[in-house]
């Protein structure tokens, strides 16, 4: 080999060696280009490699960068332990496991760094690639504060203060938006804006972010109701915006009076009697001093409302409330009220003495009252309307029409506005009986009680014939006498008379005595299907007469019915078989059944039976 051989060997040499590590010296590394976490979780980062020619002696190693420097946090060569680095951000909280993913155990907002996992593979060379972690924490609801100090005037040439929202403890850092009446409010930082916003951000001990926006603007009259919130938006893994608000302020929004209004708050018209409220107030903020008068003549009022108690007639006038906008003089900031007060004055009724007179006598009252309004007078007994006109005219007057009357006035335009009288009638003349004049007793000798009740007046005096023990009421326009007395066989006889008497004259009745249910007895009797005996039983208690009376009408019956018989059978009737069939059927129900068989007692008995029946 000469020297340009050696030289030429050489050469090639160098390159195949230097084509061999290039071509064959291939480490490939594969991780998650994006991990995200949310803070106090644990994270996992995988990282797999290929080398060729494969190589005993890899080492996996994963690395932080932190200002630009790598620093190594963690590491396991081929087939050995794996180990943490010591001094490092996430010393104690970092595992490698045999699959080389990095474990760390609770994510911290400062470990959202790169991540590299690097592989040496001896000959083989060096390959890395890098996994960015995410921290994502969501942040408190914001929260909303209106300025300390007081009033912001509308139409001002400078920004005021309308609020201040602060959300806390967010990452990555979030954004607040502003709110205006459920618009947002454009982000604007330029402080020679009308409307600007001034944002600020701390960033906690724990790496999360405070955020705080503080809003200006020059509000008119027309925000004087307008409601503000603030927002939070913040990034949450999988790249989703989520959101959180505030509780709404308003603002205490101050602006001129540019007229006033003073309304009367009572629903109804006012009449005597009523409490009265009237209320002034201004289309300003806030509201003036007021002053009132009525009829000129300074009355007092509580701020805009003036109260009157009680009303009478006289408080009826024009009111008027008067107030003073500093911030606007040229206004006339005044409002007037002219208040109707009605009333109905007490009715009078002609003659006022209580009127007395006689029976079958005319009698008639005037009624008469004045009012604020269109009014009507009504005449009535009870609730029975008797005249509508002020007269009540009565002519031949009734025992009936005695009682107390009443005029009522009322003012139909205003509810509840009435006054009324009243005025009583006596009738004088003759008692009159009205009772029914009967009286009951279970059996002669008992006790009976009457009650004798009498119209007349003046009041009548009674008197019993026979008499008994008495007493006497008054029940209305009637007197009633009570009576108890024996009802002696004179008394069932002839029976009781009550006279009642006054210095006009007398009436009198005279009460029967009659026996309680003395007929539905001896009814009972006769339809309990055993005639004669049992009635003659009763007969002592009861009305013979009655009990004698249909013993005799069943008697004339049976005779009757048995001479029709007789002719039927002397003439042979053809029409026998067919009544017989008749007679069967109609007789069912009574369970009777009647055969007409020759045997006559049998028969007679079947008839008997079903006359009882048919009486029922
Ligand atoms: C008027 O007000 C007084 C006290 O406030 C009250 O007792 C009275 O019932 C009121 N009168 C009417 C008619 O509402
Ligand atoms: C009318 O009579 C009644 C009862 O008899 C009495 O209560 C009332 O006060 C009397 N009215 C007048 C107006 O006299």
């Amino acid at each position: 080999m000469d020297g340009i051989t050696f030289g030429r060997a050489s050469l090639l040499c160098t390159l195949l060696l230097w084509a061999f590590q290039v071509c064959s010296g291939a480490v490939t590394v594969k991780v998650d280009p994006k991990v995200e976490v949310l803070k106090g979780d644990p994270a996992q980062l995988p990282c797999t490699y290929t080398v060729s020619p494969s190589s005993s002696s890899t080492i996996v190693e994963w690395y932080i960068e932190e200002q630009g420097t790598r620093k190594r946090v963690a590491f396991r060569p081929h087939g050995g332990e794996g180990k943490s680095d010591d001094g490092t951000p996430l010393t104690g909280r970092v595992t490698i496991g045999e699959d080389f993913t990095l474990t760390i155990s609770s994510v911290k907002p400062s470990d959202e760094l790169a991540f590299y996992c690097q592989v040496t593979a001896g000959p083989a060379g060096v390959g890395d690639a890098a996994t960015m972690l995410k921290v994502f924490f969501a942040p408190e609801k914001p929260e909303l504060t209106k300025p300390s100090s007081q009033a912001i005037y509308a139409g001002q040439s400078t920004s005021s203060e309308i609020g201040t929202c602060v959300t806390m403890n967010g990452h990555p850092q979030p954004r607040i938006i502003w709110y205006k009446d459920d618009l947002p409010i454009a982000e604007v930082k330029d402080r020679k804006e009308k409307t600007y916003m001034i944002p600020s951000v701390v960033k906690e001990a724990s790496g999360l972010f405070t955020i705080k926006s503080t809003l200006y603007s020059q509000p008119t009259k027309a925000d004087k109701d307008s409601v503000f919130h603030c927002v939070v938006e913040y990034s949450m893994p999988g790249e989703q915006i989520k959101q959180k608000k505030s509780d709404t302020i308003t603002i205490n929004l101050n602006y001129p009076s540019e007229k006033a209004t003073f309304s009367l708050l009572n629903t109804s018209p006012v009449k005597e009697g009523d409490n009265v409220t009237m209320k002034c107030e201004t289309d300003g903020n806030p509201q003036p001093e007021f002053d009132f008068t009525k009829d000129g003549n300074a009355i007092p009022g509580q701020a805009g409302l003036l109260t009157l108690k009680s009303v009478k007639r006289t408080d009826a006038g024009q009111y008027k409330c008067m107030a003073t906008d500093f911030d606007n003089l040229e206004a006339d900031l005044s409002g007037t009220i002219n208040l109707a007060v009605h009333y109905i004055d007490p009715v009078n009724v002609t003659p006022v003495e209580p009127q007395v007179v006689m029976l079958g006598d005319k009698v008639e009252w005037q009624c008469k009252t004045k009012a604020s309004d269109n009014h009507i007078v009504h005449w009535k007994k009870g609730s029975k309307v008797l005249s509508q006109d002020g007269t009540l005219s009565i002519e031949g007057v009734s025992y009936e029409n005695a009682g107390e009357y009443m005029c009522v006035g009322a003012v139909p335009s205003v509810p509840d506005l009435t006054a009324q009288a009243s005025v009583n009638l006596t009738v004088k003349g003759k008692p009159m009986i009205e009772t029914p004049a009967v009286g009951e007793v279970g059996k002669e000798g008992d006790m009976v009680t009457l009650k004798c009740s009498a119209f007349g007046f003046p009041i009548p005096q009674f008197e019993w014939k026979p008499s008994g023990k008495e007493s006497v009421s008054v029940e209305g326009n009637k007197a009633v006498s009570t009576v108890t007395l024996q009802a002696t066989p004179e008394v069932m006889k002839d029976g009781v008379t009550c006279q009642a008497s006054n210095s006009d004259g007398t009436d009198s009745k005279t009460f029967l005595i009659t026996r309680k249910r003395a007929i539905d007895n001896s009814a009972e009797v006769l339809l309990s299907g055993n005639p004669v005996l049992k009635s003659a039983d009763k007969q002592q208690g009861g009305s013979s007469g009655v009990v004698i009376a249909v013993v005799v009408c069943v008697l004339l019956l049976l005779l009757l019915v048995a001479l029709i018989y007789f002719l039927s059978k002397k003439s042979k009737l053809p029409c026998s078989k067919k009544d017989k069939k008749e007679v069967a059927t109609g007789e069912v129900n009574n369970d009777i059944v009647v055969e007409m068989k020759t045997d006559k007692s049998n028969e007679e008995a079947g008839l008997l039976n079903k006359k009882t029946h048919t009486e029922q």
